[in-house]
């Protein structure tokens, strides 16, 4: 069975993509409600948090991890491949990556991601050893703006065209959605960033990683309330979603 987290509703994007590949997939989704945003949170406070979610998803039943959360993989994945080196732990900057360079013809990358993912400055890292020039914005607004239901029109268009000017101006061919809330946006940020810069989807790219899964029925657990989870999952597929509430990290 497939465990995968997020620091809410967003990681629904990663579980559309699998349902999309694997329609019965069973899946143990945790969404860490309670202590969201992590995209503005501080290293150690992601680690720490995603190491026990890692350690809950095993203990029901999670005999494989994605870290659905752009920021948990970026500040978390190698920690927690250290920790639990018995399964698998698939993370969506590796998938990424990959797909940017396949796609890539110019060598320019853009990457929009949370404040925490684009502080870490792992994708500069890992890019620039294969070549690659790398171009961050972090567009900490769209979060709030795709938990509102708010994915097209004028505000939204707005929202892009500031964070993406810069990203535009140098160039890049190649654009990464590194968050979890950043695909219900595509058709405006394609828009804005204009049709001669491909998209890469991490959700997409990471799905193609999986070996195994379990068929079965999903368990949607969050620590607290999610807001407007069944538009969210409107958004990203036919399923009602029915929520389990509780916070195993508050006793
Ligand atoms: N799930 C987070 C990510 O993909 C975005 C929302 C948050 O900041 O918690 O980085």
């Amino acid at each position: 069975m497939i465990g995968v987290f997020d620091s809410g509703v967003g990681g629904l994007t990663v579980v559309k993509e699998i349902y999309k590949a694997y329609p019965n997939c069973k899946i143990v989704y945790f969404g860490d409600t309670a202590r969201l945003p992590y995209g503005t949170k501080g290293a150690s406070f992601v680690k720490r948090y995603s190491k026990k979610i890692v350690k809950w998803l095993i203990s029901h039943g999670a005999d494989s991890i994605i870290i659905a959360c752009n920021t948990s993989s970026a500040w978390a994945a190698d920690s927690l491949r250290q920790e639990f080196k018995d399964i698998p732990i698939l993370e969506m900057i590796g998938p990424a990556i990959e797909q940017a360079c396949l796609y890539t013809k110019n060598k320019r990358i853009g990457i929009i991601g949370t404040p925490g993912t684009i502080r870490s400055g792992v994708y500069e890292k890992r890019l620039a050893k294969k070549g690659c020039r790398v171009f961050a914005k972090a567009c900490p607004l769209f979060v709030p703006m795709v938990e509102e239901g708010l994915v097209s029109g004028n505000i939204v268009e707005e929202v892009a065209k500031r964070y993406l000017a810069p990203l535009k101006a140098k160039g890049i061919d190649v654009l990464i959605l590194a968050c979890t809330h950043y695909p219900l946006l595509k058709s405006t940020i394609q828009k804005i960033i204009g049709k001669e810069v491909r998209i890469v989807n991490p959700a997409e790219a990471v799905v193609k990683g999986i070996g195994f899964y379990k068929k079965g029925k999903s368990s949607f657990y969050f620590s607290d309330q999610p807001y407007n989870l069944q538009k969210i999952s409107k958004l990203c597929f036919e399923r009602k979603i029915k929520p389990i509430v509780n916070d195993p990290f508050n006793s």
